[in-house]
């Protein structure tokens, strides 16, 4: 069967937990989705391998779509998503609320934070559609010196 609406796309999409593994997978996602941000090396390794981090991955056609990861910081009584992509081929289906909403699900503070570009419109509705509120302004945090906009979410 062909999926062709919204809900059938988005059945057809696998979300597990992702490992080492997917190194190669995570890598081209995140040059991908953030053309403007890449991790080095070592930061993708730590996402896939450090303790306290929840990591899911949306699986479709053969193939990593999508990826968040949630570091969870109980010193601090708060966990960060640290990020979120889905392949802009895939995105619109519900993948990314999809990857937000399992991750959250794993993650035991009650305070959930994040950072995003000011201009990322998308990212923004879909953190406000899905609880998050606006909290703070880091001034040039990105290193194209554009601004941090810090969203937090308590539940
Ligand atoms: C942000 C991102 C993960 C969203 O993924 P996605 O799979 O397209 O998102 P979904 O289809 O689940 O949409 C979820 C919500 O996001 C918002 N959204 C998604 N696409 C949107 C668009 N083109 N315009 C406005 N809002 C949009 C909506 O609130 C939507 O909810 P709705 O479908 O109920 O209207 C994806 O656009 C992406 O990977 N962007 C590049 C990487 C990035 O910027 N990550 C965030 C860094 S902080």
């Amino acid at each position: 069967m062909v999926a062709t609406t919204r809900a059938d796309l988005l059945a057809a999409c696998l979300l597990e937990e992702a490992s080492w593994r997917d190194l190669n997978a995570l890598r081209y996602l995140e040059r991908v989705c953030f053309p403007k941000d890449v991790w080095p090396l070592w930061d993708l390794i730590g996402v896939l391998t450090l303790p306290n981090v929840v990591r899911i991955k949306a699986v479709a056609d053969g193939q990593m779509v999508g990826f968040i990861a949630g570091d969870i910081r109980q010193a601090d009584g708060m966990s960060y998503i640290a990020t979120i992509g889905v392949l802009p081929e895939y995105r619109g289906r519900g993948i990314g609320a999809a990857l937000l909403q399992a991750c959250e699900k794993r993650l035991p503070t009650l305070t959930i934070r994040l950072n995003v570009r000011t201009t990322n419109n998308v990212a923004i509705q879909l953190y406000l559609t899905y609880g998050y509120q606006k909290a703070g302004l880091w001034r040039k945090y990105y290193q194209d010196g554009e601004d941090a906009l810090i969203m937090e979410k308590k539940r």
